[in-house]
């Protein structure tokens, strides 16, 4: 069975009423200027091609040893890509650029405080702080190809250099999103089996200089508490020389990195040669349960992956400014802020901040300042700068010729704000539908050669075959106005190798479901199922609909229900605890928490506070909750489980359906009168929710 909770037959196939949204054209002057803007690219992907097609991506790589194998089917689902190829990712990223232009700027650093200035990283001088901190790590703390390095670190240029010096030596990194507890940094630290953490002492957000080090001192408590030691902690300083955080440096443990450096000035380490299969790195996500999953990236099939879909879709060319405010503690800072557009040799901008400081007008300052013409973001930023600045960008003269959105849907009133107001109807706009295990962008259109469709991600990229099946692996056609599981056909190059030390949980979470033969060899056989509701237009055109498991997307990055609920456990007195979505006017969707308490505890404002103390310390404030509901009783079936459709209904003031079947009806009415005359009082009630999105509530934790 498959590791999630896909939604049942009759309500997969809900009709959908959206209406359809016609079709915007690109600019002519982006069309003219576009990387993919002859048609042949079509024929040159077409589903007879596969997988050589994929030839052209890796072709964009400088290899040291061909490959002799495009796509090795052996050991399935576990596909190999390129294989015999050998190449260094580091090398592709950055010493072939510094050989062939090594003042053109590789990396523009944007410092959240305005008042600082920006810095530009020629490839030149990235080429050098890569080779002085892969020193450290193989002379300083002797790692080696194959170990695993856990990254906790904030947006500064210091990430990628220190990224890119594992990549150099084959070191495998697992960054961790820096706005994620210390703890949550200890379970992976664990879960890799890490025995050195790289950190940073401080960074600003929203103006203020955040001590960032207390983490790292958290997350090495908890991962000795799994059995895994750390050796070492590196501290890289915001500020060389000044130290901005109050905790006191480990004696023995931590060494600044400044220091380290020091040591090895003008250090020239060779890049190692890594076989294209090997893993470059890890990225650590949600899924049905609390252990989270370390999705294990490759060298040769990732790197191809993401320079091909950055050259195609993101339409970057070596002289572009490109700026993708994603954070590179997600995948889409790793594949579009770092290893793609690095390894076109363009110029990628890193913004250390949030997009609204000091004001709504900040990103498209630096826009007009850098000279940035691509742009990359997610619908929740759009939606939150259009809240605080909905006139800004018209104030600032910058021209973007391509955007991106990705993460979540856009609905398709927020995606004409975006192309009007922010792309001034200039820019081309690409809505990326993809995920963490993915590498890069499954469905979107090719911008010179497939109009938009406000609302629709488009249809599969080049060489991605999804398709839509119903519960018993029928294919729900397109144009039939029904949703269903989408799922992908064939492999490609960016899809993840496995889950880092789960590969059972790997084939059952995403390939047993609708695969029908488990000995067969033949791709065809194993559709990877992505675990999203979607439904297709009759022009094949995709529109995303959502998890149809038990995960929570706010703000475009995936929570787990099960992580959220244990977390809220750790608190003594709990009892039992579940999580929901609410529908949220900026980020998508928010967490709410209800719980239970043992006998003996009263219900009061700090116990819902410390649950919510709680959740930030074992995740990180992204998990917090809107609200957490103290109950007397949680809705359950008579088999004992907690109705968290039930719940979700309430909390999104939508119809409960029928409870009478409970084993505890009567409770409902009295959590609906509780929570809804609270969440009136404070002026909390969310906007009534779309025919699509009450059919989501209602499936809510269909397993549980
Ligand atoms: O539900 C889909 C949603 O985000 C999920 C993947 O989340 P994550 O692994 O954190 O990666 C986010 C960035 C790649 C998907 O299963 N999602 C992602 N992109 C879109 C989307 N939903 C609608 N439209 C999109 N463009």
């Amino acid at each position: 069975m498959t590791e999630s909770s896909p939604i049942q037959v009759s309500e997969a196939q809900i009709a959908v009423h959206w209406r359809e949204e016609g079709y915007v054209e690109p600019a002519q002057k982006f069309v003219e200027q576009a990387n993919a803007k002859d048609p042949a690219i079509f024929e040159r992907f077409a589903e007879d091609k596969f997988p050589d097609c994929f030839k052209e991506y890796a072709d964009l790589l400088a290899w040291d040893t061909p490959w002799h194998t495009t796509l090795d089917t052996s050991n399935p689902p576990f596909w190999k890509w390129f294989v015999g190829g050998r190449l260094n990712a580091c090398y592709n990223c950055v010493d072939r650029h510094a050989e062939a232009n090594p003042d053109k700027t590789a990396i523009i650093f944007v410092p959240e405080l305005e008042s600082d200035e920006h810095v530009h990283i020629s490839y030149a001088e990235l080429l050098r702080q890569v080779n002085e901190f892969a020193a450290v790590l193989r002379d300083s703390l002797g790692l080696k190809t194959g170990d695993r390095v856990t990254l906790h670190m904030p947006m500064v240029p210091e990430l990628p250099v220190t990224m890119l010096a594992c990549a150099r030596l084959g070191v495998i990194h697992s960054q961790v999103f820096g706005g994620f507890s210390g703890t949550a940094c200890g379970h992976r630290i664990a879960d890799s089996g890490s025995r050195i953490l790289i950190t940073m002492d401080g960074y600003y957000r929203g103006g203020q200089l955040l001590d960032h080090k207390a983490k790292a001192d958290e997350a090495v408590l908890e991962a000795v508490k799994e059995g895994q030691e750390v050796d070492k902690v590196l501290v890289w300083r915001r500020h060389p020389g000044q130290y901005a955080s109050q905790a006191p440096m480990a004696e023995g443990r931590d060494v600044f990195v400044d220091e380290l450096l020091a040591q090895h000035r003008g250090a020239v380490v060779d890049p190692v040669s890594m076989p294209a299969e090997a893993p470059l790195f890890l990225m650590y996500t949600s899924g049905t349960t609390g252990r989270p999953k370390g999705c294990q990236h490759s060298t040769g099939g990732y790197l191809a992956y993401v320079t091909g879909t950055s050259k195609y879709y993101q339409d970057i060319h070596p002289d572009d400014v490109y700026w993708c405010m994603a954070d590179i503690g997600w995948i889409t800072g790793h594949s579009y802020i770092v290893y793609g557009p690095l390894s076109l040799g363009t110029t990628t901008v890193v913004y250390e901040g949030v997009p609204n400081y000091p004001d709504g007008g900040r990103p498209w300052r630096i826009a007009e300042k850098l000279g940035v013409n691509i742009f990359h973001t997610s619908p929740t930023s759009i939606r939150m700068l259009r809240k605080v600045g909905p006139e800004e960008p018209k104030k600032y003269n910058y021209h973007f010729k391509h955007m991106t959105t990705v993460g979540e849907p856009i609905e398709p009133e927020v995606w004409r704000w975006y192309h009007s107001e922010v792309g001034k109807g200039e820019a081309a706009i690409v809505d990326t539908w993809w995920q963490t295990e993915n590498g890069g962008f499954l469905g979107s259109t090719l911008p010179a050669l497939q109009p938009m469709k406000p609302g629709s991600c488009g249809p599969g990229v080049l060489g991605v075959y999804p398709v839509i099946y119903d519960e018993d692996g029928n294919e729900v056609p397109k144009g039939s106005g029904k949703a269903g599981n989408i799922c992908i056909r064939n492999p490609w190059p960016g899809i993840f190798q496995t889950i880092w030390g789960q590969p059972d949980r790997f084939v059952s979470t995403y390939y047993t479901k609708y695969n029908k033969d488990q000995d067969s060899k033949d791709w065809r056989d194993w559709p990877y199922f992505a675990g999203d509701g979607a439904v297709q237009a009759g022009d094949g055109y995709f529109r995303i609909l959502g998890r149809v498991d038990d995960v929570i997307n706010v703000a475009g990055h995936r929570l787990g229900t099960k992580e959220i609920e244990s977390a809220a456990l750790t608190v003594g007195e709990v009892a039992e605890a579940a999580a929901v979505p609410v529908i949220d006017e900026i980020r998508g969707r928010a967490v709410e928490v209800y719980v239970s308490l043992k006998p003996g505890f009263e219900p009061s404002l700090e116990m819902a506070d410390k649950v919510s103390r709680a959740i930030e310390t074992e995740i990180g404030k992204i998990a917090r909750p809107k609200n957490v509901w103290i109950v007397p009783d949680m809705p359950k079936t008579r088999s004992g489980k907690i109705m968290r459709r039930v719940i979700a209904s309430i909390s999104n003031f939508a119809d409960v359906g029928d409870v009478t079947t409970l084993a505890n009806p009567e409770v409902v009415e009295n959590i609906r009168h509780h929570v809804q005359t609270e969440k009136v009082a404070r002026d909390d009630v969310p906007r009534e929710l779309t025919e699509l999105e009450f059919e989501e509530i209602k499936k809510f934790g269909a397993e549980t």
